[in-house]
Order: C-alpha cells, then sequence, then structure tokens
C-alpha cells in the first residue's frame, strides 16, 4: 500500500472519494487500523479523556503527546499519523511553539499536527506550515476551550456563527492547512464550509456532507468510553463488554483453580519461550 500525503488527500477530495480516520493512542490499536486499511490515524489530545483518565483535554503536555505518538508510528505502518498539539503549547511566542511541533515531529515521529482554532492562530499555521510541517485545522467545537465556550455544544447554529466558522476555514486553508476537522457542526453548515474549501474536511458530529470522517477509538468499541449516548457516534463493536466479561471469567477461573490447566504448564522437556512478550 501506498503512503497517504497531503497532496493525495486533496485529490480525494475533488473525486469524491471520503477520508477514513481514527483515532489511536498506542501500538497495538495502531496496528490493527493500519491493517483495515484506514487513510490517517489521529492521535488525539482525548487520550486525556480516553486513556488518561482526565475528565478534559486540559491536562495533556507535550510529553503525553510525544510518548503514544511514538508508540503508534511505530505500529502505524505506511499509515499517515497526525499528532494533536495540546492546550497551550501553540499560544505562546512563534519560538515555543516552533519547539513543541519540532517534539511532535523529531521525537514522535508524526507526519503532520493538528491544532484547534481559527484565524487566531493562522499566523502560527503560516509559520509551521512554512517550516515543511502539515497542519490540520480543527474548528467548531474544540475541546481545549470548553471553559471559554461554556460546555460541549454545538456549533454553527445561527447565522453568524455560520459566517464565522466559514471565515475560520476560510483562513486557515489560506495559511496553508491540508485539510480541517470540523467538530460538532450542524450538517448544512459544514456542508457548506466543505463546498467552498479547496482542502479536504473531516467530520465529527458534523454530518454526511463533508469529506470524510474521524472518530475516537474508544467510542467506535464502546471501550470504557466516558461519554455513552453520543448521536454522532456510531458503535461497530463492543470492545467493552468482551473486556469485561473474559476479566470475570480469569478471574473465576483463578479462583476455582481451573487455570492454568495441563496444557499450559511445563515439564522438563519444555524448552524456554522465545520472546516472553511476543
Ligand atoms: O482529540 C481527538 O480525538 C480529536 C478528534 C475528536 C477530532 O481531536
Ligand atoms: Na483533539
Amino acid at each position: 500500500k501506498h503512503p497517504l500525503n497531503i497532496v493525495k488527500m486533496k485529490k480525494m477530495k475533488q473525486e469524491g472519494n471520503a477520508l477514513s480516520m481514527v483515532t489511536a493512542y498506542d501500538y497495538p490499536t495502531a496496528q490493527l487500523a493500519e491493517e483495515a486499511g484506514v487513510d490517517m490515524i489521529l492521535v488525539g489530545d482525548s487520550l486525556g479523556n480516553v486513556v488518561l483518565g482526565y475528565d478534559s483535554t486540559l491536562p495533556v503536555t507535550i510529553e503525553d503527546m510525544v510518548y503514544h505518538t511514538r508508540s503508534v508510528v511505530r505500529g502505524a505502518g505506511n499509515t499517515f499519523v497526525v499528532a494533536d498539539m495540546p492546550f497551550m503549547t501553540y499560544h505562546g511566542s512563534i519560538d515555543e511553539t516552533l519547539r513543541n511541533v519540532r517534539k511532535l515531529m523529531q521525537e514522535g515521529h508524526a507526519h503532520a499536527v493538528k491544532m484547534e482554532g481559527g484565524r487566531e492562530i493562522c499566523s502560527a499555521v503560516e509559520t509551521i506550515t512554512g517550516a515543511g510541517v502539515p497542519v490540520l485545522g480543527h474548528i467548531g467545537l474544540t475541546p481545549q476551550s470548553v471553559n471559554q465556550i461554556g460546555g460541549y455544544r454545538i456549533q454553527g447554529k445561527d447565522e453568524k456563527d455560520a459566517q464565522r466558522l466559514l471565515e475560520d476555514a476560510k483562513a486557515l486553508e489560506q495559511a496553508g492547512a491540508f485539510g480541517i476537522v470540523l467538530e460538532l457542526v450542524t450538517e448544512q453548515v459544514a456542508e457548506y464550509i466543505t463546498s467552498q474549501l479547496s482542502i479536504p474536511t473531516i467530520g465529527i458530529g458534523a454530518g454526511r456532507g463533508v469529506d470524510g470522517q474521524v472518530l475516537v477509538f474508544h467510542d467506535i468499541f464502546q471501550y470504557a468510553s466516558p461519554y455513552r449516548n453520543k448521536k454522532f457516534v456510531k458503535n461497530f463493536g463492543d470492545a467493552g463488554t468482551l473486556i469485561r466479561e473474559g476479566f470475570v471469567q480469569y478471574v473465576k477461573e483463578v479462583k476455582e483453580r481451573s487455570f492454568p490447566d495441563e496444557s499450559h504448564v511445563f515439564t522438563a522437556e519444555d524448552q524456554v519461550v522465545e520472546n516472553l512478550y511476543g
């Protein structure tokens, strides 16, 4: 399989080929996503919620992102990997912003970075793309601003808000972003924005008129996701139930001493296993 790149993504938009993106935070998940043929993997700062157990994305650090991005890239094969810039790592001096981008690219081995925000981050987007780093924009509901927005609200509900989102999207394209994530935006507004851009839009809770879709791994597979019954999510499996029931069975068998049985035990004839954890 040939690796995807930002030129091909633009072409996919023109040809009407949908882009599939999913989050991953570790090596095995990246491997499974790669084997399934997803177009892009996002190491999202949703890491904070679904893997680290925080109640928002705000506590996630650049070191957290580097650590998880490295493990994802090791499993991702040729798949294009985008890493989130965490809260407050791209709003200070441009020097500090570039130091953080460098960490994700050079230490995390990401292929691109994602940043939340519209016109207010465009000068940073211009500098980063000028350094050869692809930037994925992210507008609509931007979880890093949850305290300013006042909750996880649907975006683009009135004319003024729709106009603001459109202007932000155009500004990001102008600044060099290769695509834009639209999060929790009404279907009508997301479709209109998509029609006004030459770069792909990737929706999450943004309806059917966008160029691609992204979902959080833990949501797709009901894997102990802290947010249940989200309208925009479709479950494609139930890992939560699978693992919970498996654990119950394991505990039971250990307690009643039915595991291990004869097939799991060593005798003097057995050799040492080659890789204990492989
Ligand atoms: O952090 C994340 O997972 C994201 C997606 C929801 C777009 O930003
Ligand atoms: Na994110």
